[in-house]
């Protein structure tokens, strides 16, 4: 565990050489929302494969590196690509860099991703303030020995998305009349699409949208005692809802119409909070 704290003291030093930014929001832009890196000024940007401890991202859609400076005035840092377990990184790996952003001063973290709409209410291209989380991965980045100076042995999740955060999204998004929903997340593991049988399961069990990623970051960030806003941008209908089959390909494509609306409700949001 030592060795945990020494790599973020080791990653963070690296980092802080490269900037002087203080950050107090982390962004992680997930598929075809990295855009919003480049949104951000008098930016500092570090690929993640000279960070130290960094594991370096490899999926289509992610750039992988870090982007520090400011938007809307605040300091930021954004991670433009993020890790999933599905690529064969470790759990610890995975939230490693949420670790550092911890470290570098950040008390916000905004989370995003591409999801896919269980909840039949929802059409592709919405985007889906995240109420709560469902963790079918069954896979939890705290487990081992607790590191007290972290955070606590049995982090409370009862608030993991923060309320003031969400009501604040919402009227964000009411001041541009964009649409905006709010449902529950459901992580698994992927990386194959679920099963319509799995599909149809998960909207029983409470899920509103699934996702192959967030979980693990988020549960990292609340045991650091970090305030947590999550958004998914639906990205396509579920398994078996339409009639086609799904493809990243349409992922990509339907996280490109979102830009600009995601953008504008980004940059809101990090204005006001
Ligand atoms: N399932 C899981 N992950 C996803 C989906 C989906 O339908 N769409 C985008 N990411």
């Amino acid at each position: 565990m030592e060795e945990l704290l020494q790599k973020i003291e080791e990653a963070t030093g690296f980092i802080q050489q490269q900037t002087e930014v203080a950050p107090e929001w982390g962004l992680i832009l997930g598929s075809g929302l990295g855009v919003l890196g480049s949104e951000i000024t008098d930016a500092v940007t570090i690929p993640y494969n000279q960070i130290p401890h960094f594991p370096t991202s490899t999926v289509e859609g992610h750039a992988g590196q870090l982007v520090i400076g400011t938007l809307e005035g605040k300091k930021v840092v954004a991670m433009q690509g993020r890790f999933h377990y599905y690529e064969g990184y470790s759990i610890q790996e995975v939230t490693f860099p949420v670790r550092v952003m911890k470290a570098l001063g950040i008390d916000k973290m905004l989370v995003t991703n591409a999801a896919g709409g269980i909840d039949t209410n929802y059409a592709a291209g919405d985007l889906m303030i995240i109420s709560d989380h469902l963790n079918f991965a069954f896979q939890n980045p705290l487990m081992g020995k607790n590191e007290e100076s972290l955070g606590a042995r049995f982090p409370d999740m009862s608030d993991a998305y923060s309320a003031r955060l969400r009501q604040l999204a919402h009227s964000v998004a009411e001041e541009h009349a964009t649409k905006l929903q709010e449902g529950v997340y459901l992580w698994l593991t992927g990386p194959s699409y679920e099963t319509p049988a799995e599909i149809r399961m998960m909207r029983k069990l409470g899920a509103d949208a699934v996702g192959m990623s967030t979980v693990p970051e988020v549960l990292i960030a609340r045991h650091a005692g970090i305030e947590v806003l999550g958004i998914s941008c639906i990205a396509n209908l579920a398994a078996g809802i339409l009639p086609q089959p799904l493809s990243h390909a349409e992922v990509m494509e339907v996280a490109e119409q979102v830009k600009p609306r995601f953008i504008q409700l980004v940059r809101g949001i990090v204005a006001q909070a």
